[in-house]
């Protein structure tokens, strides 16, 4: 019976059509999309942290109310691809207990500071505009629930990114004081960002196998050149220099040339090493134990009211 299972499996995906949660799939598949799409889900949630951070300092209430709605934003997209996750039999309590216990990864990027107002615009410039890069091309990922989420996803890293853009703009063009302070946030964001698209694909363990199930759709080198290239010239408008000597177009490539990435900086901050692993795993422990009560009291009144009433 497999056989035929594992037939329609590789006919759906050689048709480019959608992998659906009833429908039969390699063992391997669904344990790297329950890795994947969990740890997209805790880089949102833990992602809210480094944010939430200037909420209560931004320096005007436009800026405070766009921030909140990014903050809330990055929580509603983990509670939707924890809700993927759950379509491959993943439970969301086990995922976060994975988390808690650092058996579970979430993107780098987030275990660095954020210093000064201006980190918030870099992050929205190049961290939301990395993970666009990165998100755009699993709209067409061959599982269903994943592809589907990252449409409604990737509209509001728009937004994101398009406030970023926005914010260091008004700094890069305001007093010498607020230009140096983007210029400081690009230079301790940009080589972090490079780094979000993953290892080399000569170091990828799971590129090869993700791509010829068409999760991954492009390699992790191919993302981060699309992501250069598009930056050089926002940096330019932006009127903000990139932390790079080396970069430079090559008319040959069609690509800009760039400087070499301090990988070992990755695997450390990947080992937990990072400037804030330690903070935002304690930070997110406590919120979850902070918020048993709710927990505890919305499976209550489900037990008392039953589904229907819900
Ligand atoms: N941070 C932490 N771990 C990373 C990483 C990063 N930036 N990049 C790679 N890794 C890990 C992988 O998880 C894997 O370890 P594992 O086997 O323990 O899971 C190992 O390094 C080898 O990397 P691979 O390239 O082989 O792994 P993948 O094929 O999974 O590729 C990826 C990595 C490109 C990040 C892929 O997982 C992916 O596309 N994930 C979905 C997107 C995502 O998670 N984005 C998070 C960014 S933050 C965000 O989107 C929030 C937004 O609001 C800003």
């Amino acid at each position: 019976a497999d056989a035929g299972l594992e037939a329609v499996f590789e006919a759906t995906l050689a048709a480019d059509e959608r992998v659906e949660p009833r429908d039969w799939m390699p063992d391997g598949y669904r344990a790297t999309l329950i890795r994947q799409i969990a740890q997209h889900a805790h880089s949102e949630i833990i992602g809210m942290q480094p944010e939430a951070n200037w909420i209560t300092r931004a320096p005007s209430l436009r800026r405070k109310a766009i921030l909140m709605a990014k903050v809330q934003d990055e929580a509603g997209h983990g509670l939707y691809l924890y809700s993927a996750a759950e379509t491959l039999g993943a439970s969301r309590d086990e995922l976060l207990d994975k988390l808690h216990s650092g058996r579970q990864r979430y993107s780098s990027i987030f275990n660095y500071p954020t210093l000064t107002w201006a980190d918030v615009g870099a992050i929205g410039w190049l961290v939301d505009g990395a993970a666009i890069i990165n998100q755009v091309p699993l709209c067409r990922c061959s599982y269903g629930p994943y592809a589907r989420a990252m449409v409604r996803i990737c509209k509001e890293e728009s937004f994101h990114q398009r406030q970023g853009f926005e914010s260091l703009l008004a700094l890069s063009q305001g007093t010498p004081e607020q230009h140096a302070m983007a210029q400081d946030a690009v230079d301790r964001w940009w080589w972090p960002s490079l780094m979000m698209f993953g290892p080399p694909d000569a170091d990828s363990t799971h590129s090869a196998q993700s791509m010829a199930w068409k999760i991954k759709r492009h390699s992790n080198d191919e993302l981060r050149q699309r992501f250069v290239d598009i930056c050089v010239p926002q940096a330019e408008a932006l009127g903000l220099t990139l932390p790079d000597p080396e970069l430079r177009w090559n008319d040959e490539r069609g690509h800009y040339d760039y400087g070499a990435i301090d990988w070992d900086e990755f695997q450390q901050v990947l080992r937990g090493n990072g400037p804030c692993n330690e903070q935002r795993l304690t930070r997110r422990r406590r919120a979850h134990d902070n918020g048993a009560w709710v927990r505890e009291a919305a499976s209550a009144y489900a037990a008392k009211h039953g589904p229907e009433e819900r």
